[in-house]
C-alpha cells in the first residue's frame, strides 16, 4: 500500500494546543520552539520546500521568502487577523492563498482598547507606580486628577468590527460616538450603537479620546501625524490598538511633551518592541502595553484553531475558511 508523503509545513512559533495538536497530527510540521521568532535567515532557510507556512505578525512574507520556499507552497496561514506582515498582492500573483483568524479576536481586542482608555483617563499605570515608589502619603483631592470617561466624546477611526465593538462598550458609558471609516457604513450598523459618521478632520477636533482601529495601508501610515496631533483637545487621549505606524510615533511623543495632547495609550508600537531607551517611555502621560490586545486565553486558542484550518486546508488544496485573497479561486476554484 503507498501511502502520500504528509505534507510539509513550518509553523514559526509555538501556538496554543487547540490548534497546534491539528498541525501535528496532520503534517509533517517543524515548529519553531523559541521564544524569540526565527532570524530572518533561520526563516528563510526553514520555509524550503514547506507545502505550508503558518506564520506570526512578526515574520515578513516577501516575494524573497516565498521564492525560498519553491513552487511547492500552496498556503500561507497567519496567526493574526492583521496580514500587514504578508506581501498579499505577490501572493495573488502566485496564486497562493493566505489565511487570517477575523471576527474571534474581536471583543477581546476591544476589552482592551477600552481597558486603555480607561487606564489613561482614570491614570491606572501613573497611580501604581506612584504606590510602588512608595509616594502616597495621604488622600489627595489634587492626586491624579483625569478627566470622566462616561459622557465623554469617543472619535473611532475604523469602524470595521473591532471598532463598533469598541463603539458597544462607550455606548454602556454614555459616551457621543462619532467614526469614521473609509467606506460608508449602512445605518444598521451604526445607529444601533448610537455612532455618527464624521469626517476625519471633525472626528479629530471634537474627541475626547480617539481610539484607532484601521489596518495599516499606505494611505494610515502616519495618519496621526504632527498636523493631526495639532488639531486634538489639548485634553485628549489617544487609543492605539491598530498597527504602530498610524502613529507617527515621533510625532507623538513632542506632542503629548509640549501639552499639545494630555495621553496616549499604546498597544502597538513603531518598531515593535518598543526599545527601553524610547522617549515615550519617559512621559507619565503615554502608557504601553506590549501588543496583548488578542491576549486572552480563549481567543488564542480561538485563534489557533483558526489558523490551522487554513493551513490543512491550504496544503490539501481545498478552499481556506477565512481568505484574505479569495480572488486566487477565481469562479471555478475550490
Ligand atoms: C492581529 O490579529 O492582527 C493582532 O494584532 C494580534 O492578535
Amino acid at each position: 500500500m503507498s501511502h502520500r508523503p504528509r505534507p510539509r509545513v513550518f509553523v514559526s512559533r509555538r501556538i496554543p494546543d487547540e490548534g497546534l495538536r491539528d498541525v501535528l497530527e496532520a503534517c509533517e510540521a517543524t515548529v519553531w520552539p523559541e521564544e524569540l521568532p526565527p532570524s530572518r535567515d533561520a526563516l528563510l532557510s526553514a520555509v524550503e520546500g514547506c507545502d505550508g507556512i503558518l506564520a506570526l505578525l512578526t515574520d515578513r512574507v516577501d516575494a524573497e521568502l516565498l521564492d525560498r520556499a519553491g513552487p511547492q507552497l500552496k498556503v500561507v496561514s497567519n496567526f493574526a487577523v492583521g496580514f500587514d506582515n504578508i506581501d498579499i498582492p505577490e501572493c495573488t500573483r502566485r496564486g497562493l492563498p493566505v489565511g487570517n483568524t477575523p471576527g474571534v479576536l474581536t471583543e477581546t481586542t476591544a476589552d482592551l482598547a477600552f481597558a486603555l482608555l480607561m487606564a489613561a483617563a482614570r491614570r491606572v499605570a501613573e497611580g501604581d507606580r506612584y504606590v510602588r515608589a512608595g509616594r502616597w502619603k495621604t488622600w489627595g483631592p489634587l492626586l491624579l486628577l483625569g478627566p470622566d470617561v462616561h459622557g465623554a466624546t469617543l472619535g473611532i477611526v475604523g469602524f470595521g468590527r473591532i471598532g463598533q465593538a469598541m463603539a458597544r462598550r462607550a455606548r454602556g458609558f454614555g459616551m457621543t460616538i462619532l467614526y469614521h471609516d473609509v467606506s460608508e457604513l449602512p445605518l444598521e450598523v451604526s445607529e444601533p450603537v448610537g455612532a455618527t459618521a464624521v469626517g476625519l478632520d471633525e472626528l479629530f477636533e471634537r474627541s475626547d479620546f480617539v481610539s484607532l482601529h484601521t489596518t495599516l495601508t499606505a494611505e494610515t501610515r502616519h495618519l496621526v501625524n504632527a498636523a493631526r496631533l495639532r488639531t486634538m483637545k489639548p485634553t485628549a487621549i489617544l487609543v492605539n490598538t491598530s498597527r504602530g505606524p498610524v502613529v507617527d510615533q515621533v510625532a507623538l511623543y513632542e506632542a503629548l511633551r509640549d501639552r499639545v495632547i494630555a495621553g496616549a495609550a499604546l498597544d502597538v508600537t513603531d518598531p515593535e518592541p518598543m526599545l527601553p531607551d524610547d522617549p515615550l517611555l519617559t512621559l507619565d502621560g503615554c502608557l504601553v502595553v506590549p501588543h496583548i490586545a488578542s491576549a486572552s486565553r480563549a481567543t488564542r486558542a480561538k485563534m489557533a484553531e483558526m489558523a490551522a484550518a487554513n493551513l490543512l486546508a491550504g496544503v490539501r488544496g481545498e478552499r481556506l475558511p477565512t481568505p484574505v485573497n479569495p480572488e486566487v479561486y477565481g469562479a471555478a476554484g475550490p
